[in-house]
Parts: C-alpha cells; structure tokens; sequence
C-alpha cells in the first residue's frame, strides 16, 4: 500500500504522515518529499535555500530528480517487499506548485511525472484542505523559497490540489485539515478502511 499526503504549507500534512506511519506499524517506510536517498537530501537543501536563485524549469527539473531517486531506490524495493509506504508529498505537488502555482503547464509536469515514476502511482492520496490564511499563521521559523511566495501563491496551489481532487475522486481523498491533530488523525484511519482502493485490499490497518 502506497499513501501519499498532499497540500499546501502549513496544512499539518507532515505531522499526519508521521502519525498514520505509527498507525500502519513499524514495518511501515515513511518518507518526504524531497529527501529520503543521500542525493535528494542535497537537491533538498538547494530546493529549500530561497537565498539560491533558481528558473522554475531547474526547480522543476530539481524536483523530478530527487523523486527519481527516491522512487527506485526507497519505495519500489519497499513495496516489492510487502511494506507499506506513507510519503509526505508526492507527484500532485508538483502538478500543484510547479504546474500551476510556478505556471509551467500541467501537460508538463505529467509527463514528467510520468517518466520519472516509470508510472508508479499511489493507491491513495489524502489530501488535507485548510484557508491558506490559517495555514500561514501556523508557519513558524524561517520561510522556504515556497512559504516566501505569500498567500496568494498558497491560494492557487490550494485550488490546484482541489482541482486533482475532483479530477481523480477515486485515488484522492479531501479532508478538513483544520480540524484537531487526533480527530484528523481519526478521520484519515477511518477513511483508509471505508476506502475501496485496490492497492488497500489487504494492508494492515489498525483497529
Ligand atoms: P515540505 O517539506 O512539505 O515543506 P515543509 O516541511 O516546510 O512543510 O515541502 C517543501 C516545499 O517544496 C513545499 O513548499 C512544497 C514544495 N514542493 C514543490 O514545490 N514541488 C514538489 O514537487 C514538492 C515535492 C514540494
């Protein structure tokens, strides 16, 4: 079982991925995108450094390689061994960020998407939904090159995810990403096992 979880800056994802991780049991991989093999750990540190300038084709193309990476050498041995794989950010963000928001076309991204993952693609995809206003406040620290962008920056990433989630209602999930860690928490398990995914057939889910 491959899980993905999406939005925007400050939507809790991160927290919710490490949870239902935990959840799933500790055979389970979790891992962020980018990062996850030596090489996309260092396209990371580029991707996060606002102070590096860089054309949104690069970052783009940044992107897609540590993807690539982490593809063939974390999650298709994983899933190949029976693990399940819960992955903070996927292929969607970047159909989101560098497809809409950054304005390089969605034809684009999913081509290569498409080659990067050789057409893997996640059983399911939760997608957590919160005012790009609220996220922000929830944003502490320093700003990455995206959380710099300002809100109306988050607004089209966040209308671009809701336009994956009507696109492919099947795969992606919609939640309320405002609401309490644990009730979301709750919410994200009791979607798992009403989901009717294929790939979820016989995954393990707790409770
Ligand atoms: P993330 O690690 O989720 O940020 P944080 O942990 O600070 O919440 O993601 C880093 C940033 O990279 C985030 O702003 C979204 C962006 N991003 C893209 O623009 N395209 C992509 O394909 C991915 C995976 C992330």
């Amino acid at each position: 079982m491959f899980i993905t979880l999406e939005g925007i800056d400050g939507s809790g994802k991160s927290t919710q991925a490490k949870l239902l991780a935990e959840a799933l049991g500790e055979d389970t991989l979790l891992l962020r995108e980018p990062g996850g093999t030596e090489a996309a750990e260092r396209i990371r540190e580029i991707l996060a450094d606002p102070a590096i300038e860089l054309d949104p084709r690069a970052e783009l193309l940044l992107f897609c390689a540590a993807r690539a990476d982490l593809v063939i050498r974390q999650i298709e041995p994983a899933l190949a061994a029976g693990r399940s794989v819960v992955c903070d950010r996927f292929t969607d963000s970047t159909v989101a960020y560098q497809g809409v928001a950054r304005g390089l076309g969605v034809d684009l991204v999913e081509r290569l998407n498409e080659a990067t993952t050789g057409g893997l693609k996640p059983d399911l995809t939760l997608l957590l939904r919160i005012d790009p206003e609220i996220a922000a406040q929830r944003l502490s620290g320093e700003a990455d090159r995206f959380e710099d962008e300002g809100l109306e920056f988050q607004r089209t990433v966040a209308g671009a995810y809701d336009e994956i989630a009507a696109a492919e209602p099947e795969r992606v999930l919609a939640l309320d990403g405002t609401q309490e860690v644990a009730a979301l928490h709750a919410a994200i398990l009791d979607l798992i096992r009403q989901s009717s995914s294929p790939g979820l057939g016989n995954a393990p889910i707790p409770g």
